[in-house]
């Protein structure tokens, strides 16, 4: 059997294991031919493809990003998207694909896969929100990098009596906010699933600083829903949308740090973490978790367990179809976030 592997969407720490298991297990217990495809779908578009041996994958698992390199293609964006993939499977004699990625990756798999072609999914991305897996690679590393930034601007705004808004990825799941800021302390945590208006974020500064707290962490996810008093949202940078149609974000911190400091009178500054949260080595959690993924992803290959998703579920890895995966996002449930009101009320 000959298959192809793919990494699609942001990049993420931990892909690089999953390449690296899945291949080892390919090889080394059933005996496969691997082929990697450069760029996500791009690669089955272009025919751009590697072999991936045994030595191409030596060294790689404590490396961030990926090895195959990645990209935003939707090949559903074109008319003959489908039937150039199919062609190219053809081609290359593949007999199946790994496809790696977050919801718009997966949500093409999902399409492909009710298309006949045989492919199994791995769940990645930092913001967590895949359903169907209690956690996606990649979110470890990015929670514990926030986290060391949070404790960072903790000293610092503690130091200058100042309010400090950090702003951390999530577009639409506010898993890296609210862990974070759990993690390190924050005394207010803004995520998507829970719109606020600004002022009330101010009042509960002002209520903090009256207690005698000199300074405040804010801890804000950059799809977070809020408002100023007319109503104006601040989280998009650029209307332009991605293949996948979503727009840019980020924007949020700098706005909700100018009407902090002019509504309460207290100094703020910003910080955006961005990037950084996605870049470098993965934690120890998401090497494991990661390499755990890749082989399961191989035995699914194995098992012709089609059209599925390897997901973790409590310590097992188990795996859902894949239009459970994609149906609908993972996000912060009421519950998890009503328990941490009480920091920043
Ligand atoms: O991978 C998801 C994500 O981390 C989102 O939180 C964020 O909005 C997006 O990627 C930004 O990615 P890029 O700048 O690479 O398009």
């Amino acid at each position: 059997m000959r298959i192809g592997v793919l990494t699609g969407g942001g990049d993420c720490p931990g892909l690089n294991a999953v390449i690296r298991a899945l291949v080892q297990r390919a090889i080394k217990t059933y005996g496969w031919d691997v082929l990697g495809i450069r760029h996500g779908w791009s690669g089955l578009l272009r025919d751009e493809v590697e072999p991936l041996d045994l030595k191409a994958v030596s060294g790689i698992l404590p490396r961030g990003g990926t090895i195959l390199g990645t990209s935003r293609t939707n090949p559903y964006m074109q008319e003959d998207g489908e039937a150039l993939i199919r062609a190219m499977l053809k081609r290359r004699g593949l007999d199946a694909l790994a496809a790696i990625g977050g919801e718009d990756t997966l949500g093409v798999a999902l399409r492909l896969h009710q298309a006949g072609i045989p492919l199994v999914g791995v769940p990645k991305t930092i913001d967590n929100d895949v359903n169907g897996t209690d956690y996606t690679f990649g979110y470890n590393t990015a929670l514990s990098i926030a986290t060391e930034a949070i404790d960072r601007l903790h000293t610092t705004a503690e130091s200058h009596d100042r309010v400090m808004v950090v702003e951390v990825m999530g577009r639409h799941a506010g898993w890296i906010a609210l862990e974070a800021g759990i993690a390190g302390g924050a005394d207010m945590i803004l995520i998507p699933e829970f719109p606020m208006g600004f002022d009330d974020i101010c009042e509960a500064i002002k209520r903090r600083h009256d207690r005698g707290k000199n300074f405040s962490i804010v801890v804000v996810a950059e799809g977070a829903q809020l408002a100023d008093e007319h109503g104006r949202s601040f989280s998009v940078q650029s209307e332009r949308r991605d293949a996948f149609g979503h727009v840019r974000l980020g924007g949020i911190a700098p706005a909700l740090a100018e009407h902090i400091e002019e509504r309460t009178g207290y100094e703020t500054r910003y910080s955006v973490l961005g990037h950084i949260q996605r870049g470098g080595s993965p934690t120890a959690f998401d090497r494991v978790l990661g390499t755990r993924f890749g082989l399961a992803a191989a035995d699914l290959l194995h098992a012709r367990k089609f059209g599925r998703m390897v997901a973790l579920q409590g310590t097992e890895i188990r795996d859902v179809t894949l239009e459970e995966a994609v149906g609908t996002l993972k996000t912060v449930s009421p519950e998890r976030y009503n328990m941490v009101r009480v920091f920043f009320t």
